[in-house]
């Protein structure tokens, strides 16, 4: 926590809780804006660097909030929002402090933007007084959470203005492109010559080849700036990609078997793996060649700091130098994610020809969102198709650093169990294919560059990769388990059978029901040998335990059939599981799924139980709280 940041009575505070970047890439906006609107001093924190303690001494503060997963609040608020919700706290605490939240959600989600919509009551419970009415930016919007945030923005300076016109004295400046001028970077690049490097290099001699370059560029990873991103810790080799599904409907799902050779793999069930993708070599060659860089450099990359603006996150410096190739490889998706906006504004200040210049100006101003959102964000135009389409621009260096989209780990449940397996651990992944709106085919970085990998390769094919906590925590033996994971969220559940199943060799466990979900049964019934000899004689799928196996094949017939169609027509059972304690499990990766399910199973408590919908949905929730009810979703 940054105590010297706090307790500055006349500034403008920006603080902001991101789970993707999204949030701060707002945040960071808001900041520019006020600096451009003449406001003497902003700061841009990231809300787990400010100590909730000291709101009372600030006099404005925006607040920038995702909300993610289920309507979970971000990592990196946990702590703030507990000190806010201490029953010390009066209901005169924030008495004078003036206030906005903006929100960034999805109306997809039953909890649309629960974490904006709670903050704002809680800091208004505690006296606080809003500005304006909370904004709240919608992914499902046209033009996604830009939509909301332009015109929300703007009356949020025109009331600044009005009630503090010392913090925001010129609206008509932000407004104005004309009094637009570049920013300073925010990392400063220094070019090194090979004989000064050659001793600090020695210190990564001892690592093998592979490792000894994904260590030397992750150590100096600009995502660790970005957004906590956290560093690989294992080098896993892969042993087997085996492809699930038949080729008939395109879908392509695949089993990954990884190993470490060095150590044991630290790791429970219900964890999830998280792989840093390589990208495409060619991709790579071609941005550096688009951006005149010399690929065998060395570089080292320093944050800059600057009075008002604060570099909103960790600021390490790169302590080795490495090898800007390297560091364009490890640390820059140039092909796969899309540029953010701030990019084709700062792009436009570097335009040599008149059109491209106005083009981007376009892009970059309120009235050009919508067009960029459909050039930019619908169509996926990375970085480097951004940069073709634009060939009069000449970036410096610096700038893609700070603006280039960081190579980010991908996360995948983990499906296989670590008392069955010791040494291994495998996923089972989609993977993913699009056509854009313009018919261009995109690939999904990660599953594509798994799915090219062939483990038989002489000398093996290594991956970097760490475990994290997921969202899933398995119970003891003794309690029951309903478990709904259609697709791909029958993955997670491999891991839970496979352990429950281990555990039912040595002593007695309580019995699983499995609803599992796809498309056809001849083409995507992943796993189905696997669940069918636990669902067999005494194991812990079977009906001779209690427990019980269903499959709804959504397409085998005219009208559709899903997981929750099986639940219902299994109430009886889930009732009299649930009333033996039973704890239930959703996963998967449709966004209406999660929600359609959590229906389903109030529908079922309030049947067999004869109480109300409402009053079940209660229960759902007190199950929740007592960890007996998870839900884990991805798109
Ligand atoms: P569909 O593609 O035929 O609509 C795994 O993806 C399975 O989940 C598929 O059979 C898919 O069916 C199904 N599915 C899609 N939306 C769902 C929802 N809202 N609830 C439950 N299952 C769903």
């Amino acid at each position: 926590m940054d105590e010297e940041l706090n307790s500055k009575p006349s500034r403008l505070l920006v603080l902001y809780a991101s789970q993707t970047g999204n949030a701060m890439d707002a945040a960071e906006r808001i900041g520019r804006e006020a600096e451009r609107g003449g406001c003497p001093s902003v700061q841009v924190l990231s809300i787990d660097h400010f100590g909730a303690s000291c709101l009372p001494d600030e006099k404005v503060v925006i607040f920038v909030v995702s909300t993610t997963g289920q309507g979970d609040i971000p990592d990196s608020m946990k702590v703030f929002w507990k000190s806010l919700l201490q029953r010390n706290l009066s209901n005169q605490w924030l008495e004078g402090l003036h206030y906005a939240v903006f929100g960034l959600g999805d109306s997809g989600y039953q909890k649309y933007n629960f974490t904006a919509k709670k903050l704002d009551k809680r800091l208004s419970d505690l006296g606080a007084e809003f500005l304006i009415e909370k904004g709240l930016g919608d992914d499902q919007h046209p033009s996604g959470y830009e939509g909301a945030l332009d015109p929300w923005l703007l009356s949020l300076w025109r009331r600044l203005n009005i009630v503090h016109p010392y913090i925001l004295p010129r609206v008509s400046d932000i407004m104005d492109p004309s009094k637009r001028s570049l920013d300073q970077a925010k990392f400063e690049v220094l070019y090194h010559f090979a004989d000064e490097i050659q001793s600090k290099l020695s210190t990564i001699s001892d690592l093998k080849d592979t490792e000894k370059v994904i260590e030397s560029a992750l150590s100096m990873s600009p995502a660790q700036f970005y957004y906590h991103e956290k560093r690989p810790e294992y080098f896993l080799q892969m042993i087997t990609n085996q492809r699930l599904t038949e080729e008939v409907d395109g879908r392509d799902v695949r089993h990954f078997e990884f190993k470490t050779t060095s150590s044991l793999i630290d790791y429970q069930v219900g964890d999830v793996l998280e792989i840093l993708p390589s990208q495409n070599p060619a991709a790579v060659d071609a941005f550096i060649q688009r951006c005149n860089l010399d690929p065998s450099c060395y570089i080292t990359v320093i944050p800059r700091e600057s009075n008002n603006q604060s570099l909103g996150r960790h600021s390490k410096s790169l302590v080795h130098p490495i090898k800007l190739k390297s560091f364009v490889e490890y640390t820059m998706d140039v092909a796969s994610a899309s540029p953010r906006r701030y990019f084709f504004e700062v792009m436009s200040f570097y335009a040599e020809a008149e059109h491209e210049k106005e083009k981007l100006q376009y892009f970059a101003s309120p009235e050009g969102r919508d067009d960029l959102y459909e050039y930019n964000q619908k169509e996926r135009r990375s970085v480097l198709e951004v940069l073709e389409d634009f060939p009069s621009v000449q970036m410096p260096f610096e700038w893609l650093v700070q603006l280039v989209p960081p190579l980010k780990t991908r996360a995948f449940s983990i499906s296989s169990s670590p008392s069955v397996h010791p040494n291994q651990v495998h996923i089972t992944v989609s993977i993913v294919s699009w056509t854009t709106p313009f018919k261009r085919q995109r690939y999904g970085l990660c599953s594509s560059w798994l799915a090219g990998l062939d483990p038989c390769k002489t000398n093996g094919v290594y991956i970097p990769a760490l475990v994290t906590q997921g969202a899933l925590r398995p119970p003891p033996p003794s309690v029951p388990l309903i478990l709904i994971g259609p697709g791909t969220g029958c993955a997670p559940f491999r891991a839970f059978v496979e352990e429950r199943a281990m555990q039912n060799l040595t002593g007695s466990v309580a019995p699983i029901l499995f609803f599992f979900g796809c498309r056809n049964q001849n083409n995507d019934f992943l796993y189905k040998n696997f669940w069918s000899s636990h669902a067999h004689d005494d194991g812990v799928l079977s009906a001779d335990k209690g427990g019980g196996f269903f499959v709804a094949f959504s397409r085998d017939q005219p009208r559709k059939v899903y997981v929750q169609h099986k639940m219902k027509e299994e109430s009886k059972r889930i009732w009299s599981l649930l009333s033996a304690g039973a704890a239930i499990y959703i996963a998967g990766s449709s966004t209406k799924m999660p929600a359609d399910v959590t229906s389903t199973i109030e529908d079922i408590i309030a049947e067999e139980s004869g109480i109300s919908k409402d009053s079940a949905a209660r229960w759902l929730r007190l199950l929740e709280k007592a960890g007996r009810f998870y839900i884990e979703a991805w798109s």
